[in-house]
């Protein structure tokens, strides 16, 4: 997922899909055009891109030119009327060929159309990267075009939105389903996990899902899904991770207007993390981040032995146990704090405090997604 200004985009056409339409574009042009040298004219500033693969893949000699739209102040009303400028070489009795990154409306279109009426052409053809055919409300002929996209807004490769995406090397679509915010919650044991996911669903609105419960809640419930993960568990045997993946669906499925999610116990392997990826990519979502509350060794011990006299848990009265289960934790949790990081989504926070200070901290990453 990408973010630029207020708006969220996802990917939408690879760099080498890309690629590869530039090429048959460029085998459609020379075949059309022979041993004629043609002049590619760019229309900037969306095309520099495009034109750069394009005459580097072009096999022949050929000669490069830019135009550009320019704003000009309307006469009677505020509103801006876009010229081209930048026309300077003489074209008379050249193969023209304008390089479009995308047509929409075909306005530009238009006014190169204009442009041209006075220059003495031989031929002028029109190729676009894109083209939005249910937006397009021109009859102007386009002679090549490298592929027919919905209308939906589109960055990257040349396009921008206000000025940023440019510089992208594959496109991006607008995402126009609401933006959720997803959280992987992390703590060794005795970090408090389980009071801020509280704190946290209530201030942001998400949901928590505990994977602990979801299996419990799917085996009471006696669900298909429920049962077969229970056959697994039966024969002492882990339960594959599209089973849980599964479970994990529906959970994320009866709750289609959240505005996010906090996952508890999961993921804790990299296939789990990958295929929980997956899961949000197919909801048109992701993870925004892996929030690891971080409470030093003995602060978990002292807290949990503590626990272990109020609360009667036998796993929490031994601190040989109990040194064990943070050990484990930390083993089991490295991979995937690299997986995280290496996405620049993974976030430590300090979780010695009081619970207030803590959620404060949780608050200022949560803020920032
Ligand atoms: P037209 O409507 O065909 O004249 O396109 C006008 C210009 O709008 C294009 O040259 C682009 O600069 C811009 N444009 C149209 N559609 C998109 C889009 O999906 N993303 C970014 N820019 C776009
Ligand atoms: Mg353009």
């Amino acid at each position: 997922m990408l973010k630029l200004h207020d708006l969220y985009f996802k990917p939408f056409i690879s760099e080498e899909e890309i690629q590869n339409a530039v090429q048959s574009m460029v085998d459609a042009i020379v075949a059309d055009l022979g041993d004629e040298m043609p002049v590619f004219v760019g229309i900037l500033n969306g095309s520099f891109m495009l034109v750069s693969d394009f005459v580097k893949k072009y096999p022949k000699p050929c000669e490069v030119t830019f135009i550009k739209l320019a704003s000009y102040e309307g006469v009677k009303s505020s509103e801006d009327i876009q010229r081209l400028i930048g026309l300077t070489q003489d074209l008379t009795g050249r193969t023209v060929v304008i390089l479009e990154d995308i047509i929409d409306s075909g306005n530009t279109l238009e006014e190169v159309h204009r442009i041209f009426k006075n220059e003495k052409v031989k031929d002028l053809r029109i190729a676009t990267l894109f083209y939005k055919p249910e937006a397009y409300d021109k009859d102007f002929k386009l002679h090549y075009v490298g592929k027919e996209i919905p209308n939906k807004f589109i960055v990257g490769y040349g396009l921008d939105y206000n000025g940023l995406g440019r510089d992208l090397p594959s496109v991006y679509q607008l995402k126009t389903t609401q933006h959720m915010t997803n959280i992987v919650l992390f703590g060794p044991p005795g970090a408090g996990k389980g009071t801020q996911a509280n704190f946290l669903k209530e201030k942001y609105d998400l949901v928590h899902i505990s994977t602990g419960d979801v299996f419990r809640y799917n085996i009471k419930n006696e669900t298909a899904l429920g049962m077969l993960a229970k056959s697994y568990m039966d024969k002492g045997e882990l339960v594959p991770d599209q089973v849980t993946i599964d479970m994990l669906n529906k959970e994320v499925e009866k709750n289609t207007d959240a505005k996010g999610f906090i996952f508890d116990g999961f993921p804790r392997t990299n296939a789990q993390a990958k295929a929980l990826d997956q899961l949000m990519d197919s909801k048109d979502s992701q993870i925004n981040a892996m929030v690891a509350l971080e409470v030093d060794d003995e602060v978990l011990v002292k807290r949990l032995l503590e626990r272990g006299k109020t609360s009667g848990r036998a796993d929490d009265a031994d601190e040989g146990i109990i040194r064990n289960r943070i050990k484990e934790y930390y083993d089991k949790t490295a991979i995937l704090k690299d997986y995280y990081s290496d996405q620049n989504k993974y976030f430590g926070v300090n979780g010695v405090g009081s619970i207030e200070e803590i959620t404060v901290r949780l608050s200022a990453v949560i803020d920032k997604l």
